[in-house]
């Protein structure tokens, strides 16, 4: 059997992990919204319309914020059209994605839901047809305390409590053609500097995360963060990282390699960050906010009914690979845990998501369902710098790709546990993987899921779910060393706590 060897140190910290980077996104596209979060007539809807069992799902991910309203749909999104009394709301034309918006559920519903999911709103301004003046507006509708035109209007609207959000993002991927009201690095750079004062201005208290490339192959991509930050590095608090993976050629070898272009993806934007803060001689350092990530390709150019409203569009069909894929994409974000402190599952409900549903029918758990909602539960704590020598392979598209990818996690006690590992074999053969954990002792395995398939291409559906984690097996410990079977082309995920826990 193939072999690796992981090193980690109790204290050669990367960070702490912010719980928010297990957050996620519902924008006002497809179902994610109508017939995904909110179905009045449903057998589970509760007293608002919001189906029971959707929450049930989110919840079990426990999902700390959620992006929205969007996305593409943001930058034709007229606040004012959301709020007030819901017969009265008119339905718009939502050129992004070809729909029909009725506007039914808008901020106040939203809120509500957030509360009935235990997570937070990270609220998004328009930037593309709107600018600093209806964002200021915006912002005092929801946060301002009252005594105001705009707060008034939302107390009027039934909300005394202000909703005070704290996370805003200035407009949704500025940088690409396809965005409504696409900007330059320089007309964006000016007009975000300016919403990020006039919002500052209206609460000091809040975070603003400035938009970065769309992807790392944009044409711009690099000029344009450095350009962005140029203007905006001492009003913001985050920069925006997006991207999307998938296999449409059918190489799995390459397509499970990805995360390697994630990890090259971060680490050029810290140092573009990091340029601009050493040129203006800056004792800040700025924080990424990766908002957008996930595999989307499935449901590419899936037919839709144009102006419809809430067609099905984007339900992308995971299967294995595409887990594995996101497990991946989970180490790399915590690998990065002293810079990304946000990032967005990209969607949540329906939408390139982990949580399915049938209109009228049952909610299901798609295959990404599992790394997502177990990385968030216990993957919560301190980053340690894991060092792993692992077997490599070639791809199509890379190069010296490790079959082990891996991460450990210092959860100082969090649900009684001493650390996590969360691994992912790449490779199409098992590897015996040693960790040495230095400065750990008396370990032993409360939990061990793996999630593999021998056919990387089963996924789940609403009548069956053949792929859930197994409880795995063949762990065996030694003093600091801990030794796991990984299977060819699997997810792991191994608790361990200290031998004294009860
Ligand atoms: O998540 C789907 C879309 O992908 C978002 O609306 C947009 O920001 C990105 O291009």
């Amino acid at each position: 059997m193939k072999k690796a060897e992981v090193r980690v140190h109790k204290d050669f910290q990367v960070g702490e992990v912010d719980k928010r980077i297990y957050g996620s996104f519902i924008e006002h596209l497809g179902r994610a919204v109508y017939t995904g979060i909110y179905e009045p007539g449903h057998e589970t809807a509760d007293e608002d319309g919001f189906r029971q069992d959707v929450m049930d799902l989110v919840k079990e991910i426990d999902v700390p914020v959620i992006r929205y309203p969007g996305g593409n749909f943001v930058s034709g999104f007229d606040w004012e059209d959301s709020v007030g009394p819901v017969a009265d709301r008119p339905r718009r034309l939502d050129l992004a994605w070809g729909v029909t918006e009725t506007n039914e559920i808008g901020v106040h519903e939203f809120d509500k839901w957030l509360k009935k999911v235990n997570s937070e709103m990270m609220m998004a301004v328009n930037l593309g047809t709107r600018g600093v003046n209806e964002a200021r507006q915006f912002l005092e509708y929801c946060n301002h305390p009252g005594g105001s035109k705009f707060a008034d209007m939302r107390i009027k609207n039934g909300a005394k409590d202000p909703f005070g959000y704290k996370l805003w993002c200035l407009g949704n991927e500025m940088d690409g053609p396809w965005q409504i009201g696409h900007k330059t690095a320089t007309e964006y750079g000016r007009l975000a500097l300016e919403t990020a004062k006039v919002m500052k201005l209206t609460d000091p208290g809040v975070e603003l995360v400035v938009s970065g490339s769309s992807n790392s192959h944009m044409p711009t991509f690099g000029a344009w963060e450095a350009e962005v930050l140029d203007h905006t590095y001492d009003h913001v608090d985050y920069l925006s990282l997006h991207t999307y993976y998938g296999n449409p050629d059918n190489d799995t070898a390459s397509f499970l390699a990805n995360s390697l272009d994630m990890d090259e993806f971060i680490k050029t934007v810290i140092a573009t960050c990091d340029f601009v803060g050493g040129k203006k001689k800056s004792k800040k350092k700025m924080m990424l906010s990766f908002d957008e990530w996930n595999v989307w390709f499935h449901s590419n150019n899936a037919p839709f009914e144009r102006w419809s409203s809430a067609p099905p569009q984007l339900e992308d069909i995971y299967n294995v690979e595409d887990a594995l894929v996101v497990g991946t994409l989970l180490i790399t974000l915590l690998k990065h845990a002293d810079r990304v402190k946000i990032a967005n599952l990209a969607q949540l409900v329906n939408v390139i998501a982990p949580i399915m549903t049938v209109k009228g029918g049952k909610a299901w758990k798609q295959t990404i369902f599992y790394p997502y909602m177990f990385t968030s539960r216990f993957g919560r704590g301190t980053a340690l710098h894991t060092m792993v020598k692992s077997p490599k392979y070639d791809s199509k598209s890379y190069t010296d790709v490790p079959y082990v990818d891996t991460i450990v996690i210092d959860n100082g006690g969090l649900n009684g546990d001493a650390l996590t590992i969360f691994a992912v074999n790449r490779g199409e053969e098992a590897v015996l993987t040693s960790y040495e954990m230095f400065g750990y002792d008396n370990l032993k395995v409360v939990d061990h899921q793996v999630l593999t398939n021998p056919d990387m291409k089963k996924t789940n559906s609403p009548e069956q779910e053949p792929v859930t984690p197994a409880k795995g097996s063949g762990v065996e410990i030694d003093g600091v060393s801990v030794t796991v079977p990984l299977p060819a082309r699997s997810w792991q995920m191994i608790r361990l706590a200290n031998v004294t826990r009860a």
